[in-house]
């Protein structure tokens, strides 16, 4: 009987450790405010900017400032998700779903500048 009960704990611990695990990473609903200078320019910085510049301009898109990524953010989510433009970053893989739903969240909350 004690084998029970210290098996039956463990397993419902371990159930519930991985249901939470499900349930935290995405935020859909775009809960919290997210910040351009923190979580986008970031994200940009270390997928994007080396091959899209000034200088060097790939496809035409300078992904590298407030304005460009502003008025390119159409372009730039149809790419992290391969949705009506070439996938990038270029030959894959694709951003974490995380990822890509923080620029989805940034542009409904109007691409703040913040
Ligand atoms: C290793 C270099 C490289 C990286 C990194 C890269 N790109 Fe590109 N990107 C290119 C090249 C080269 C093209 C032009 C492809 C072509 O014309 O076939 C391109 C084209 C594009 C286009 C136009 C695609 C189309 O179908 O018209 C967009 C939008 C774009 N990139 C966005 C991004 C974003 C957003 C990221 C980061 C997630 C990124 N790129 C990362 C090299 C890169």
């Amino acid at each position: 009987m004690k084998h029970f009960f210290f098996i039956f704990t463990l397993g419902s611990m371990l159930l519930f450790s991985c249901t939470r695990d499900k349930i935290t990473p995405i935020d859909q609903q775009c809960n919290s405010t997210i910040s351009f200078a923190n979580e986008v320019l970031p994200i940009m910085e270390a997928n994007c900017v080396s091959c899209h510049q000034p200088g060097n301009v790939s496809g035409g898109y300078d992904l590298s400032t407030y304005n460009a990524i502003s008025e390119n953010a159409n372009a730039i989510i149809g790419s992290m998700k391969a949705n009506g433009y070439q996938l990038m970053p270029i030959g894959g893989p694709a951003l974490p779903d995380s990822t890509i739903q923080k620029i989805s969240c940034w542009i409904s909350q109007g691409k703040q500048d913040n």
